[in-house]
């Protein structure tokens, strides 16, 4: 299996005064010393209670925040402490999905021109007739209907947005595509449309995938392997059965006294 990615001793820090100490006086650890590896192909499941790291660990990944220390490889070169310039290339490539579809989809433009300009503005596909045909293909393959594409995101259901946010993600053609709770907001049996979705696309597209929740069920459903995180830091990864089984942290052992992972 290659390695696609890699997170050596990385550990973020805000000034105290923003959040509270958590280690320290004067700086409060989101992230303490994470390391791990993702491996192409692969989805990973980052699992851990609110506050714990999980969006501090995405934002630095997308090249949105520097860590304070430590390295972050992504196919062989260091992205952890690049200016936004140099990243911008890496923004094609490495792709997030969000919780509220809502927020990243302009309410004024139709969805016909949502899908269009990011292709444009990646000179991707020779022309616009061709970027129109990337376009149907994708909406048919997110179960997107066609009339859709004449409709604003307001005409939409929440669920209905995540599959044209999804298909604007996956229209860039990205290596590295990082879910943030993108179900949380939604109910359970548009959840598991979604996730199917998102399943049968990393199979269509060999996406690796850095699925962010704090959901139980949604992590079995959805990850190869998991890693579990708390209070900054990283306290188990390891196959998805083996550690939701036998899990060394409290709060995934909570979880599963509240019977969660049985949905
Ligand atoms: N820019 C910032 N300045 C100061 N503190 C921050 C900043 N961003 C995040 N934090 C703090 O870092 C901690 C981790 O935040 P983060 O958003 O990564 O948590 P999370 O695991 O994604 O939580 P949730 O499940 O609620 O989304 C939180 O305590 C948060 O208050
Ligand atoms: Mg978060």
């Amino acid at each position: 299996m290659n390695s696609i990615l890699q997170f050596d001793h990385v550990t973020c820090r805000f000034p105290a005064m923003a959040s509270g100490g958590r280690r320290g006086r004067d700086f409060f650890t989101a992230v303490d010393d994470a390391s791990f590896t993702m491996y192409e192909g692969e989805i990973l499941g980052l699992l851990g209670e609110s506050g714990c790291g999980k969006s501090t660990m995405a934002r630095m990944l997308l090249g949105l925040l520097h860590p304070s220390s430590g390295e972050i490889i992504y196919r062989g070169k260091e992205i952890g402490h690049l200016s936004d310039r140099d990243y911008h290339p890496l923004r094609r490539e490495i792709q997030m999905v969000f919780q509220n579809p809502f927020g990243c989809l302009d309410p004024r433009m139709k969805v016909k021109n949502l899908l269009l300009e990011p292709l444009r503005a990646w000179k991707i596909g020779e022309g616009d007739a061709d970027r129109m045909k990337r376009v149907l293909q994708m909406c048919e393959e997110c179960g997107l209907p066609e009339a859709s594409l004449d409709k604003r995101p307001g005409e939409f259901s929440g669920g209905q947005l995540q599959r044209i946010a999804i298909a604007r993600t996956l229209l860039m053609e990205p290596k590295l595509l990082v879910a943030d709770e993108i179900v949380s907001a939604l109910d359970v049996a548009v959840q598991n449309q979604i996730l199917q979705l998102l399943l049968n696309m990393r199979r269509r597209y060999n996406l690796t995938i850095l699925f962010i929740t704090h959901d139980l069920a949604v992590i079995r459903k959805m990850a190869d392997r998991v890693m579990v995180m708390r209070q900054g830091r990283i306290l188990q990864t390891g196959d998805c059965g083996a550690v939701l089984d036998q899990p060394d942290d409290a709060y995934v052992r909570e979880l599963r006294t509240a019977g969660f992972w049985m949905l």
